[in-house]
């Protein structure tokens, strides 16, 4: 239950901080959209970490025929989001 909370709090916190990002001249400028999209690297990776469980099963049964549509709709929406995720801050650090 506690987990959910935390899991809940962090998923804002990305929620909040992507939208931030969206726009490199908010707050003080380039300073804290460079460490904002650092952060954000590392809160997913942790957000990765307390879903591990799901990340372990689905993986497991992605060709499953029993495993819901949605399910596996899902998984391929968050490979796309991590490898995109991933290309976004690894060429914002190379630019900067
Ligand atoms: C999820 C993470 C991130 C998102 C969503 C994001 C988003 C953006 C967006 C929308 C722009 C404007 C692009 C344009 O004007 O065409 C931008 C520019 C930029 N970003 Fe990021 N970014 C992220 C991470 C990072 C990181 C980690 C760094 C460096 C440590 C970084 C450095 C820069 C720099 C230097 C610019 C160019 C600013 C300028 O036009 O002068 N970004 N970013």
């Amino acid at each position: 239950m506690r987990k959910n909370y935390v899991k809940i709090v962090l998923d804002l916190l990305l929620a909040i901080t992507f939208v931030l990002l969206m726009n490199p001249r908010v707050f003080n400028g380039l300073p804290f959209h460079e460490i904002a999209g650092v952060v954000i690297g590392v809160a997913i990776v942790v957000h990765i970490g307390l879903n591990y469980r799901w990340v372990i099963n689905t993986t497991k049964k992605i060709f499953a025929p029993e495993l819901p549509r949605k399910t596996r709709f899902s998984f391929l929406l968050n490979i796309l989001l991590l490898v995109s995720m991933t290309t976004v801050i690894a060429s914002g650090i190379l630019i900067s």
